[in-house]
């Protein structure tokens, strides 16, 4: 297709804006599916792909649209993931279109995380082409939104479409501002290919299925390609689009956006922000933005039932075929027996994982706190020479004598919320020893920035947030880097020995409150025993909370069993499946609730 006939975007909404309805409605109109095949959901298809058993993942669509002015143009409506965690590959997904149509909901308005991913659509030059949609509802303000698109993004919004993705009404106008106003690519077909990775993921049928947008040049079946970041050699073995449905094509231009495959097999070989070229002839530098990413989150995932440990260790293979930035390595603990200790992204990215290890491969687990990623200094010492460790476990929390220097990662949190709700949320940011950076008011909302150690927000923060604003405020955050900090290693004891799926990575100062915390926690979760059971909270060999779990009276356990052999049966037999769900810990049995439980900061 000749450029000026292409066009490249991408859908920036807030979550439940409608923007799978709407790129529904933009495949209806355009011919791309049967009706039938349109009565699924076709962008956000994670329950369709488990039921067929593949991943057919979606993500961009290439749609023909005959405009009003008789031209045929080549639409590629390019998905990206929702979440700040996925931001790097947010950014190489953007990097591959000229403009986004922006989604707003008449009722709702604009939303922080609209607001963090219209600021990064800016960066990228894109052409913005502001869509208020929901106008079917009687709540419905579109004036009132287009000021606000206006107000807060900054914006001009007097031609935004207005749409009601539900009913269907503005798509055709949709369509025709997207030819209108966002500019066709550029792009040389004589000059040496320059194609980027813009996303790869793996099909049990195909292996490796890579999409990639074309600078320069032209990808075409047989040719001899070159990763120039990962440094590997493939030839090309089929070239194509999705329509949405997968369609072989002779050839990807410039300016284009589609699929190939090359018989790769793992999707680590194909890293996003890559820079594909030709073996022979190719281009001679990367295209700018390569960068790879780390897993920023850890934590330890464990099958309640020790038995489920193999089923766990194929479950997660699974999942990392088609995720190649999270990371795992088998762990073993005292209290919880063999695991991994997983790295993700973010939070987000963790909860998904650990959701779709829970609902898809239906295994129960129980997951460590989670910890960031330490950089500890130590120093010089008689017999070792100073060193720079990263440290994502607890368990491998240095002597304290050698550790010189902490440092750990700052990020800077944006939340937007409702003013009724803001005192409580300055409170929460306050207590999770953040600084206030920003404070501005718009139309009733209030957007607060604040700096935050990651530290306090992998907890419970965002869940705390929802649940003190009823679910109104939103949250986005972008790192900042590593800052100093004064952090202890703080274990918990049950009965006189240390949990260690229960240390944590805390601050000096808030230590004593989060220690008492938990063992009031603890006291509660842990039933009582026959004898009596102290709960303690150490840093080093200092004591800094206790509490004790009074024993079990023994009349009460001997009225309760009587003399009745088979009543006292049963009781041991309901008592050994009881047991399944506990860890048994210095003679105490911990159910597997009170580990995650703990951790919750009230
Ligand atoms: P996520 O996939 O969760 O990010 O949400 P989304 O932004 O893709 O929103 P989605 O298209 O799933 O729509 C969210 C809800 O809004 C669904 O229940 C839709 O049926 C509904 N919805 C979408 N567009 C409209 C509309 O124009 N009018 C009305 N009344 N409801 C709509």
């Amino acid at each position: 297709t000749e450029l000026s006939h292409i066009r490249n975007f991408s859908i920036i909404a807030h979550i439940d804006h409608g923007k799978s309805t709407l790129a529904d409605r933009l495949i209806q109109v355009c011919g791309g599916l049967t009706d039938r095949e349109m009565s699924e959901q076709v962008l956000d298809n994670m329950d369709i792909e488990k039921e067929r058993g593949i991943t057919i993942k979606a993500q961009t669509v290439r749609l023909n649209y005959t405009a009003k002015n008789g031209e045929t143009y080549e639409l590629n409506l390019m998905d990206t993931p929702g979440h700040v965690d996925f931001a790097y590959e947010v950014s190489r997904s953007l990097a591959a279109c000229e403009g986004a149509l922006l989604v707003v909901d008449a009722a709702q308005g604009v939303e922080a995380q609209t607001l963090a991913n219209v600021y990064q659509s800016i960066e990228h030059d894109h052409e913005i082409v502001p869509v208020i949609n929901k106008i079917d509802l009687p709540a419905a303000e579109p004036e009132m939104v287009r000021k606000e698109i206006e107000d807060i993004i900054g914006i001009d919004a007097s031609e935004a479409v207005l749409t009601s993705a539900k009913s269907g009404i503005g798509i055709e106008d949709v369509l025709e501002a997207l030819v209108a106003k966002i500019p066709p690519p550029t792009g040389d077909r004589d000059a040496p290919l320059k194609a980027m990775l813009v996303d790869s993921w793996y099909d049990p049928y195909l292996g490796v299925v890579i999409l990639v947008r074309v600078m320069d040049g032209v990808l075409k079946k047989g040719l001899n390609v070159k990763f120039m970041q990962g440094g590997t050699e493939h030839l090309i073995d089929r070239v194509g689009a999705f329509t949405p449905k997968r369609v072989d094509l002779p050839e990807i231009g410039p300016g284009e956006i589609g699929f190939i495959t090359a018989q790769i097999k793992e999707v680590e070989q194909a890293r996003v922000g890559d820079t594909i070229t030709t073996v022979k002839g190719g281009a001679t530098a990367p295209l700018k933005g390569y960068k790879e990413v780390q897993p920023v989150v850890f934590c330890g995932l464990f099958p309640v039932d020790a038995a489920d440990f193999e089923k766990l260790r194929e479950s997660i293979g699974k999942l990392r075929l088609n995720d190649a930035s999270f990371s795992y390595e088998m762990e073993s603990s005292a209290a919880l027996g063999f695991g991994f200790r997983a790295g993700f992204l973010g939070l987000l990215h963790l909860e998904i994982i650990q959701e779709r290890l829970n609902r898809e491969y239906d295994l129960d687990l129980i997951t460590t706190a989670p910890s960031v990623v330490y950089r500890v200094h130590l120093a010089h010492t008689k017999n070792e020479d100073a060193a720079v460790v990263d440290i994502h476990n607890p368990a491998d929390w240095p002597d304290v004598n050698r550790i010189d220097m902490i440092e750990e990662p700052w990020i800077k949190a944006t939340i937007y919320t409702p003013d009724e709700y803001l005192g409580s949320i300055l409170k929460l940011c306050q207590d999770r020893r953040g600084i206030q950076t920003d404070l501005t008011y718009v139309g009733g909302r209030a957007q607060v920035t604040y700096e935050l150690p990651l530290n306090e927000v992998v907890f419970d923060f965002y869940d705390r947030l929802k649940s003190i604003s009823r679910g109104y405020a939103s949250f986005d955050y972008e790192q900042i880097g590593l800052r100093e900090g004064d952090l202890v290693k703080m274990n918990i004891m049950v009965n006189g020995e240390p949990v260690d799926a229960l240390s944590l990575i805390v601050h000096r100062n808030v230590a004593e409150e989060r220690g008492r915390g938990m063992c009031e926690r603890l006291k509660d979760l842990i039933p009582r025993h026959l004898f009596k059971i102290p709960i303690q909270a150490a840093i080093g060999g200092k004591i800094i909370a206790r509490e004790t779990i009074a024993a079990l009276r023994k009349d009460v356990t001997a009225k309760c069993y009587g003399g009745d052999i088979s009543r006292k049966k049963k009781l041991l037999e309901k008592q050994k499946k009881g047991k399944a769900r506990m860890r048994e810990y210095g003679n105490v049995s911990i159910p597997q609730e009170a580990f995650i439980a703990a951790l919750r900061m009230g």
